[in-house]
């Protein structure tokens, strides 16, 4: 009895009241950075970087189709200047990381950008800025080792995602629902 009324509530919360929906979004978001991150900075410790890039390159995109699967989400990223042209920015991604750079010029916290909207087809979608920090920088800084450079440019022979500073905007991690 108590597993039948557990099967029956869960969906009705999951997909009627809107916070409920906001805070699984919120918390894919965090699943997602928790988990690359933790894979990342094994992959540094272990390797440095360009054994990292091997890392980003295949476990970037699997970490996130895992972590959209488990949720029935869609968890995708984006940049200003991108590595990956695969995650190239939809409209309101361009207009969200305007106006989250134009807010940390101004002073914001990064980490504190934000934004709760829908798509243009009436998905609900969550973004959340992505800063630069210190860690990032051996593959996104100003200055990037030889060996490093070489590793990036055999996957994204086209890269741009280079000479951002601690503190910009990097990009956006975007989570979407698949239904209206
Ligand atoms: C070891 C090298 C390396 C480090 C360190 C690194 N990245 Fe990346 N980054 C990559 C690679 C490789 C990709 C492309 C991944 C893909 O194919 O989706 C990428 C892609 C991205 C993207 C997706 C947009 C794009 O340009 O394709 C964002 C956002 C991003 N990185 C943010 C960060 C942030 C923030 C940090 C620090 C917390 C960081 N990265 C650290 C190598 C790195």
């Amino acid at each position: 009895m108590a597993l039948l009324s557990i099967l029956f509530l869960a969906p009705a919360v999951t997909f009627a009241d809107p916070d409920a929906r906001r805070a699984g979004m919120v918390e894919a978001s965090a699943e997602f950075s928790g988990r690359l991150r933790a894979a990342l900075q094994a992959a540094m410790r272990e390797g440095g970087p360009v054994a990292a890039i091997q890392v980003c390159h295949q476990q970037a995109p699997a970490i996130a189709r895992a972590v959209g699967a488990e949720r029935s989400l869609l968890v995708r990223r984006t940049g200003v200047r991108l590595r990956n042209p695969g995650n190239v920015a939809d409209p309101l991604d361009q207009q969200l990381m305007e106006d989250f750079a134009r807010q940390i010029a101004g002073g914001k916290d990064p980490a504190a950008l934000e934004d709760l909207s829908s798509t243009t087809d009436g998905r609900l979608r969550y973004t959340r800025a992505i800063p630069v920090e210190a860690v990032c920088l051996a593959c996104h800084g100003e200055t990037i080792a030889p060996s490093v450079s070489e590793a990036i440019t055999a996957h994204y022979p086209d890269d741009r995602a280079t000479g951002f500073r601690p503190g910009q905007l990097r990009g956006l991690l975007v989570v979407e629902a698949l239904n209206p």
